[in-house]
């Protein structure tokens, strides 16, 4: 039997990886926010997971009425010491022809709507004797690949803001941390994508997988974890040896090519 360590709020809860996460934190947590945009969906859950513990919030994360709505309903429980920042969007898109509004709401929503969150929640998570901000990123916060720039940009923006929010908290009982998955087997992933994954033989996780390791995290001292041993050594050397994830980037894009939207 786990400990009922946390009390927490988790976005993105009705996607592929938040099921997963929700359904490992809900053994762990005295209480369980899980927030959507799929009311039909987060209550399927909430009665699958017992919603003794489950608690529902209804809405989009890019409107401020439902970041106010988190917060009212986590103070009103006695406060949360878990923040799981996992919602998210991608689109694979030439840049070029990206449109504006996807590109404005890829920043949105991977990168303003957590830290608007974070900062709703602070005072809240302040509260707790000991408090927890896990950002959900991505390898490719930290490897910029073809196809995914708008997305590159708000993961690593993501990865920046842990690091600097972390650092402005590091004497107070906030820990704020950062958790890159690689590629995993969601609908976030587009059949284009899992076509060329599939070509290109990139490895690809269960959601189950990634919120497993989730919750190791969960209670190891690292800041950051990236998951996969090879994704792990291609982010030191794009540090150290930019030029060769160049040239083999470079050697993969007709097949990146043959799969972006015309
Ligand atoms: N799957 C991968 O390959 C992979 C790899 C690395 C990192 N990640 C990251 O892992 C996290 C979870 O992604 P996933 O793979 O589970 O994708 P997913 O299945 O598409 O789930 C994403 C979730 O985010 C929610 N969301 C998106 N925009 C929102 C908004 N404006 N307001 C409220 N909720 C919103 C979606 O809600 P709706 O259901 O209402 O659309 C959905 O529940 C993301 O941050 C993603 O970037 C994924």
């Amino acid at each position: 039997m786990e400990e009922k360590t946390y009390c927490a709020v988790l976005t993105g809860a009705t996607g592929g990886i938040g099921r997963a996460i929700a359904a490992e934190l809900v053994h762990r947590c005295r209480w369980l926010i899980l927030v959507g945009r799929n009311l039909a969906a987060l209550q399927a859950m909430q009665a699958e997971l017992g919603a003794h513990a489950i608690h529902i919030v209804h809405g989009d994360l890019l409107q401020e009425e439902t970041l106010s709505k988190i917060e009212t309903l986590a103070r009103g429980l006695g406060g949360i010491n878990l923040l799981v920042n996992n919602a998210g969007a991608s689109e694979f898109h030439a840049f070029e022809s990206q449109r504006n509004e996807q590109i404005a709401q890829l920043l949105q929503t991977n990168l303003l709507a957590p830290m608007l969150l974070s900062r709703q929640l602070i005072p809240l998570l302040r509260t707790s004797p000991r408090a927890q901000i896990v950002n959900i990123g991505s390898v490719f916060g930290s490897i910029g690949f073809p196809g995914f720039a708008a997305y590159c940009a708000s993961k690593s923006g993501l990865r920046g803001f842990s690091q600097a929010l972390r650092r402005e908290l590091l004497d107070s009982r906030i820990e704020v941390r950062y958790f890159a998955p690689r590629a995993t087997a969601t609908p976030i992933n587009s059949a284009a994508v899992q076509a060329m994954n599939m070509e290109l033989k990139t490895a690809e996780d269960s959601p189950a997988h990634v919120a497993r390791q989730l919750m190791h995290f969960l209670k190891d001292s690292r800041w950051e974890r990236t998951l996969g041993l090879k994704e792990s050594f291609f982010i030191l050397l794009n540090k150290l040896a930019p030029a060769l994830p160049d040239k083999a980037i470079l050697g993969q894009l007709p097949i990146i090519r043959k799969y972006l939207p015309k």
